[in-house]
């Protein structure tokens, strides 16, 4: 295993890679690593020669008022946590880790305040502002700008997204096409959770108590499943009762603090009108508890 820190070194590796025709995964990461980014590494792993993982917490992705600051940050304890799948690679350059600081990432500097930043951004439009956008109208643009940069550096083969971020994911693909990026392809890894509560993990979750954690925040997974349950068993397909049934189980039964939960097309995110069609759709929605605020979703009638 190699970390690499600059963007001509990780080129130089990349020609390498290329030479030898190695095809390379991509994992992009902000650290904090867990189960969840683990699964990503495996299937990665299991689809490609090479497999790079980054760590960069992105600062142009956070509002002056969200936890950049205090994002958890421990560059030694991922790596360790990381051996496992690059104990047994062949050659060191097997298994990359890039791990840039920020000057690397933005060579002309970059402050919260997005009025003020300057140099190139990369923005999807008619993706990034409703759901996650709403309370985060900076957020999408600063992963479409961070993901683009990442994908020239690593020029991956393959790169992997976790469907926890259903949102996040539809960015990173349409960006893909919409820039014509070099042909590579987005992997959508399902999302793994806490086998007890069903909590989606997340790097996140390090800021609920034992209670919150165990208890409270799982409700909102609870909501989902009842959702599932009366698509498939009932065949139930009313976007309004579908919707009712997680707010029930969150908000009423749970006491979550709900910020949004929406029901949406699969293909254009715009909310269902009605029933659900013969597409399916994405039932997702983000809480606040304690001094978290997490997300999660459930696909409907969708492989
Ligand atoms: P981060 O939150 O560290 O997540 C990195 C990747 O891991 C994302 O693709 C995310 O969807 C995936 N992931 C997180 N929790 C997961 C879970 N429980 N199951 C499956 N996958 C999970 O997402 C980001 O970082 C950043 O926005 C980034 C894309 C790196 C750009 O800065």
């Amino acid at each position: 295993m190699r970390v690499i820190s600059k963007v001509t070194e990780l080129h130089q590796w990349r020609a390498k890679t290329r030479s030898q025709n190695k095809t390379v995964g991509f994992v992009p990461t902000m650290g904090a690593l867990h189960q969840g980014h683990f699964s990503l590494v495996e299937a990665a792993k299991s689809k490609c020669d090479v497999v790079a993982v980054s760590i960069f917490v992105n600062p142009s992705q956070f509002a002056p008022h969200e936890d950049y600051d205090n994002y958890p940050r421990d560059l030694e304890s991922d790596l360790k946590k990381l051996e496992p799948y690059y104990q047994n690679v062949q050659d060191d350059d097997d298994f990359i880790v890039f791990a840039p600081s920020v000057e690397e990432m933005y060579p002309r500097g970059i402050t919260l305040d997005i009025e003020r930043q300057i140099g190139g951004f990369v923005e999807i439009r008619g993706l990034s502002l409703q759901l996650e956008g709403v309370t985060r109208p900076h957020f999408f643009r600063g992963v479409a700008t961070v993901v683009t940069k990442l994908f020239c550096a690593v020029q991956p083969d393959l790169a992997f997204f976790g469907q926890k971020d259903i949102q996040q994911c539809f960015v990173v693909r349409a960006l893909v096409e919409d820039l014509i990026m070099f042909p590579m392809k987005v992997v959508i890894v399902p999302t793994q959770r806490d086998p007890k509560t069903g909590l989606a993990l997340s790097s996140r979750n390090v800021y609920l108590t034992d209670d919150e954690r165990d208890n409270l925040a799982p409700m909102f997974y609870k909501g989902l499943k009842d959702a599932v349950a009366a698509y498939e068993n009932k065949n139930e397909r009313s976007a309004e009762k579908l919707l009712a049934l997680v707010r029930n189980r969150a908000e009423k039964e749970g006491g979550l603090n709900i910020e949004y939960i929406s029901l949406i097309e699969p293909d254009t995110l715009e909310p269902v009108v009605g029933n659900v069609g013969e597409k399916g759709a994405i039932l997702c929605g983000a809480w606040r508890i304690g001094a978290a605020r997490l997300i999660d979703n459930v696909l409907l009638g969708i492989p």
